[in-house]
């Protein structure tokens, strides 16, 4: 069995409903996927043995959605090369302004790429992922050529 190419993570359960709609679009185009929830702050063990071992084991874009202070994205970018897309989740008083700012905002250097927040943000970040697959997966390029001549057609 080999290992998807996309890990999936999320800061709680309660995060699961939205970013379904971010597995949603990577299924779109056909793209394998692991799920996971570990939380920066609650679980930070598992968050650095997860990023420090993804890329050796096949991942190549990781997807990191957190709400609140949403440290996770930034975590795991701390323990890996890898290409991490931060969602911000509006899931605190603050409604993800919040957490877009913590992702948002890395150092230079170390980059997450933030993309919006809620549920256009867990969409975006599916699409994003895929096109960076697309560069080297040709299955993943046919499968987002069709989207885009499909949307330019319609
Ligand atoms: C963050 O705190 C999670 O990403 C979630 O969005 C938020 C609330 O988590 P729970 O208290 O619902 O577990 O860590």
């Amino acid at each position: 069995m080999t290992t998807p190419l996309v890990a999936v993570l999320m800061g709680s359960k309660s995060d699961a409903a939205l970013m379904q709609e971010c597995l949603d679009v990577l299924a779109k185009f056909g793209i394998e996927y692991e799920a996971h929830v570990m939380s920066a702050h609650r679980t930070p063990d598992k968050v650095r043995e997860f990023a420090v071992s993804a890329r050796d084991r096949g991942f190549e874009v990781i997807i990191a959605a957190a709400g609140g202070a949403a440290h996770l994205p930034g975590a795991v970018k701390a323990h890996t090369p890898l290409p991490v897309i931060g969602v911000p989740v509006p899931s605190s008083d603050l409604k993800g302004i919040d957490a877009l700012y913590g992702i948002v905002q890395m150092p230079p250097g170390v980059p997450v790429a933030a993309v919006a927040v809620g549920s256009w943000g867990a969409h975006n970040a599916a699409y994003l992922a895929a096109e960076i697959l697309a560069l080297k997966h040709d299955d993943v390029r046919r499968a987002y050529d069709d989207y885009r001549s499909a949307l330019a057609s319609g």
